[in-house]
Parts: structure tokens; C-alpha cells; sequence
């Protein structure tokens, strides 16, 4: 019998944000994989750290981050198959993944290809989208307002239409694209009260008010709104 493919959301960084699913499945599945960039730590390996016990086989799947949309496929079939010879050999594989594995996680390329021939379970996690409105104390949407949720890697032009009618939005990914996050929710009149929040849940995690940010790295994001709440 084949083994269990996990896609374990693990949370936006606080280990205490696991979820009793995931910390029960990680302490006793008997592989471990997680993304890592090309040369560097996994930080979704950090934050699983408490749960995860010694001697587990562990699978390190290391993607290069490449700008644009189109993820590294040919990386993605490698990752695949070095699960598939786990899932195959009937041993269970939980994939860690930060946040939610659903919610902008490159999980979902190893589930589309691993889906069709094993068993797969996907355990929700924490998304950076809850955990930075938690630390900003700034509620996301109320009654029948309307949330956008886009990505800052977008075309100027694409992401001021996406953003022009809602109520409220979160923006992802800001890193490189700050100047022009903050040019297009200023021309939307967002920027007043504009939130960005950095590593959230995290220890060194930071909030500030959008327009006094110079720089950004990749775990940011913005929470903006039309009105208070
Ligand atoms: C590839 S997406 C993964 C999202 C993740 N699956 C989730 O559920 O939040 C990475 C982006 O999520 C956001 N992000 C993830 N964790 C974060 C955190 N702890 N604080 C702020 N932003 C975070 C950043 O915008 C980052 O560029």
C-alpha cells in the first residue's frame, strides 16, 4: 500500500500557530520535505523545529525563485519524483509548508502532480493574510465589504484595475515592488492608514504605517482599506 501525501500548512512563523493536526502528523510521519531557495535555510523547516523529531528521513526541495508567473517546472517534476519513490515504498510524506498550503503555496504544484497516483491530505493552515491583520490590529472586512487579495508582482496598470473597487485589500509578495505598490494605492487614495507588515508572528516582525517604508523584503505585505471599520 502506497504511503500518505500531507500538504501541512505549518502557520506564518510563530511555532505556537501550528495546528494540533499538523503538530500530531509531524511527530510521527517518517519523511519530512520542505522548500528551500537554491543555496540558504528553509524558514517553513524553522518553524516546524518543536515538532518535528530527531532521526526523520528529511527531503529538502530546493527551487530557485525565478520572477514571473511560471513556476520552475522542471524543478517541481524532480521534487515529485523523489516523493513519489517515499509514496510508493508506502512511507508517509508530509510537505511543510508556511501559512496555508492553498493560499499562494508552491504545494500545489507537487499536489497536481502527485494527486492523480497517492493518497493526499491537505491540513489548512494559519495564512499570513490572518496572522498580519492580527498583529496590525486591523480588522479585514466587516458586513458585505469586499476584500481584494493580489500580488504585487502584477503590471502597474493590472494591479490598479484589480485593487479600483474594493473596500479592502491585501497585497502580497511587496518585496522589490514597494515604490510601485505605494505609487498605485496613492493614486487610489489607499495609502492614508495603509499597513505594512513584515514577517508577521514572527520575532524580529515589524508593523509600519505603509508610506514610511523604504524597503521591503520578500515575507511583506500590505493591508490597506477604503474606510475604518
Ligand atoms: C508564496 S506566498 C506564501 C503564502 C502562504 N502560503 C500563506 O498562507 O500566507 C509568500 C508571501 O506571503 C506573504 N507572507 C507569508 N508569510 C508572511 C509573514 N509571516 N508576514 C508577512 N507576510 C507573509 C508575503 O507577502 C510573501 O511574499
Amino acid at each position: 500500500m502506497s504511503g500518505i501525501l500531507y500538504g501541512l500548512g505549518l502557520g506564518p512563523g510563530d511555532p505556537e500557530l501550528v495546528t494540533l493536526k499538523a503538530a500530531r502528523l509531524l511527530a510521527r510521519v517518517p519523511v519530512v520535505a520542505y522548500p528551500a531557495p537554491e543555496e540558504g535555510d528553509s524558514l517553513v523547516r524553522a518553524i516546524a523545529a518543536p515538532h518535528v523529531p530527531p532521526g526523520r528521513i528529511e527531503v529538502v526541495l530546493r527551487t530557485a525563485m525565478l520572477p514571473g508567473e511560471a513556476p520552475a517546472h522542471a524543478a517541481y517534476d524532480r521534487h515529485a519524483t523523489a516523493l513519489a519513490a517515499h509514496l510508493e515504498a508506502g512511507r508517509d510524506v508530509a510537505v511543510l509548508c508556511e501559512g496555508d498550503p492553498f493560499f499562494y503555496g508552491s504545494f500545489m504544484y507537487l499536489f497536481g502532480r502527485l494527486a492523480p497516483r497517492f493518497p493526499v491530505e491537505v491540513v489548512p493552515g494559519v495564512s499570513s493574510l490572518a496572522a498580519a491583520a492580527a498583529v496590525a490590529g486591523l480588522p479585514l472586512v466587516s458586513r458585505n465589504e469586499a476584500l481584494a487579495v493580489v500580488p504585487a508582482p502584477l503590471p502597474e496598470e493590472e494591479l490598479a484595475d484589480r485593487l479600483a473597487d474594493c473596500d479592502a485589500a491585501v497585497v502580497m509578495k511587496v518585496g522589490r515592488h514597494l515604490t510601485k505598490v505605494k505609487r498605485v494605492l496613492g493614486r487610489l487614495g489607499l495609502l492614508d492608514g495603509a499597513l505594512y507588515v513584515e514577517r508577521a508572528t514572527m520575532p524580529d516582525g515589524r508593523v509600519l504605517p505603509l508610506a514610511q517604508v523604504e524597503e521591503a523584503p520578500y515575507f511583506s505585505l500590505v493591508l490597506a482599506r477604503r474606510k475604518e471599520p
